[in-house]
């Protein structure tokens, strides 16, 4: 009897137990409950009769209710079953946001009885929230000359969600100038960093398209993704460079004034100001400057005045090319002028007889001549020679010098004065041709016996003739002259 009394006492006693609990809880008003966040309308939370010890069957009957604290009523009971049900669908993070312990609170009321029960329900967090960026796009402007090294905030990504459904690291895909970089702060959070790992060149890639991941530890794990804009920012590190070390030109003598000669180019890979490139003239004689103008804009070389190989047949010019950052290049321009036929072989006289005595002998020097052509080459090539059949020929004296000498004795009875024409002409296609003529008179001497044409002549003269000097009057102009032209051949040869 002994244990079966003893076996009843426990049974009682769990009872007593099981009763005070109750008794305690409904003391309390409290009973808790947890259900994850985003359960559909109707998920069950809570066997509410069961836990309070409620008769079932009349439940409803009694006006058994639950109030929820706020305006939702966020669970209600179920009639039947009296159980706790969910009335709506609750987002833990938009009830609770930072606070980590979410718990609503509604009562149950027993209106037969007149009693009420506190009921606890927490929240507990899904991973429903993935990392996300403010700004789905960050646009970062780096200059090509920032040191290897340096570090540039990211954006950061927010997860409401809690602990390993929050935020748990950052990753960076893009390309080999940049790493990421990952901080701590003082709360714990984490700060992405961008790094860069190897240099820019504005000129090889003027952007960097990254995009910067952000994961939480869920299972499965959410992502979120911003894309990052690295613009890069010219900095002058290109000097202009000139298309060719040095520029030659043959230019044709007589190429016409504003033509352009030559245009030197030199090229600057930067942007702007830092690309801009201006010619100028480094070192350049005078005269250069006066025949040559440089386009500072488009490297134009183009023609002041007229060229004149005669002058000079080649210049030789230096040209800078600069860019805004003051960074430059030099080229050689080397014009060479070529001949064109343009000058007309030029026949000067030196010296020349008017007249001759006809019996000089051949081989007289009547005529000193000087030739020249300013055109170089075949252009300034001369040949003389005499028009016409002449008792003349021409003799070929050192340098361009040529004599004009009598080619046999003359006769002035036949022929009493000769034109005769000299001809220059040079070896230019077509060639170009000048000519003097040289009047020569033939002087009579006495090669003749005179002939009266009468036996006798009679004179009368008057006793004081005054004039008869005059009979004797020598033509001293005429042997004066003749005199000083053969000094000036003596003087010649
Ligand atoms: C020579 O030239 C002059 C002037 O042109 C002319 O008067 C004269 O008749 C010419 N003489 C001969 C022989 O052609």
């Amino acid at each position: 009897m002994y244990s079966a009394r003893r076996r009843w006492g426990r049974r009682q006693r769990v009872l007593l137990w099981g009763v005070l609990l109750a008794a305690w809880e409904a003391a309390w008003g409290q009973l808790r409950y947890s259900v994850p966040e985003e359960m559909p309308k109707g998920s069950f939370v809570g066997d509410v009769a069961k836990d309070l010890g409620l008769q079932i069957p009349p439940l409803s009957d009694r006006g058994v209710r639950v109030i929820s604290e706020g305006r939702t009523q966020y669970f209600a009971l179920h009639g039947k079953t009296g159980h706790l049900m969910t009335a709506e669908r609750i987002d833990r993070e938009q009830l609770c946001r930072l606070v980590e312990k979410c718990v609503l609170r509604c009562e149950l009321i027993v209106e037969g009885e007149m009693k009420v029960y506190e009921i606890q329900v927490e929240i507990t967090d899904i991973n429903d929230n993935a990392p996300s960026f403010r700004e789905a796009e960050k646009d970062l402007r780096l200059s090509e000359t920032a040191a290897i090294g340096a570090r540039i905030p990211l954006p950061r990504a927010l997860d409401p969600d809690l602990r390993r459904n929050s935020l748990q690291n950052y990753e960076l895909s893009g390309d080999e100038h940049f790493s990421l970089a990952v901080q701590t702060g003082p709360g714990g959070d984490q700060r992405p960093e961008l790094v860069l790992a190897k240099a820019l060149d504005r000129e090889e890639a003027a952007f960097h398209e990254l995009v910067l991941r952000a994961m939480d530890g869920g299972d499965p794990a959410r992502t979120g993704t911003a894309r990052i804009r690295v613009t890069v920012l010219d900095a002058n590190d290109n000097a202009p460079v000139f298309s060719q070390a040095e520029y030659t030109v043959r230019v044709a003598e007589d190429v016409p004034v504003g033509s352009v000669l030559v245009t030197v180019t030199a090229t600057d890979p930067d942007e702007g100001l830092n690309g801009q490139v201006k010619y100028s003239f480094q070192t350049v004689s005078l005269k250069a400057s006066e025949i040559f103008h440089l386009d500072s804009e488009t490297g134009a070389i183009t023609l002041l005045q007229n060229l004149d190989l005669e002058e000079d047949n080649s210049y030789e010019l230096e040209v800078q090319a600069r860019d805004g950052g003051d960074l430059s290049d030099t080229t050689k321009v080397a014009i060479t002028v070529t001949d064109v036929n343009d000058n007309v072989p030029e026949i000067s006289v030196r010296s020349a007889l008017s007249e001759i005595s006809e019996d000089a002998p051949s081989e007289t020097v009547v005529a000193l001549l000087h030739v020249h052509d300013r055109d170089s080459g075949a252009n300034g090539e001369v040949r003389c020679s005499l028009d016409g059949d002449v008792p003349f020929r021409l003799e070929s004296s050192q340098g361009s010098y040529y004599r004009v000498v009598t080619a046999r004795e003359l006769d002035r009875e036949q022929q009493s004065e000769y034109n005769v024409t000299v001809r220059a002409s040079d070896g230019g296609w077509p060639a170009l041709q000048s000519s003097r003529v040289l009047a020569l008179r033939v002087l009579d001497v006495n090669d003749n016996a005179p002939v009266f044409s009468q036996e006798r002549y009679i004179m009368q003269i008057s006793e004081n003739h005054a004039s008869c000097n005059e009979f004797e009057e020598v033509p001293a102009g005429v042997v004066h002259e003749e005199i000083l032209m053969e000094r000036k051949l003596v003087g010649f040869f």
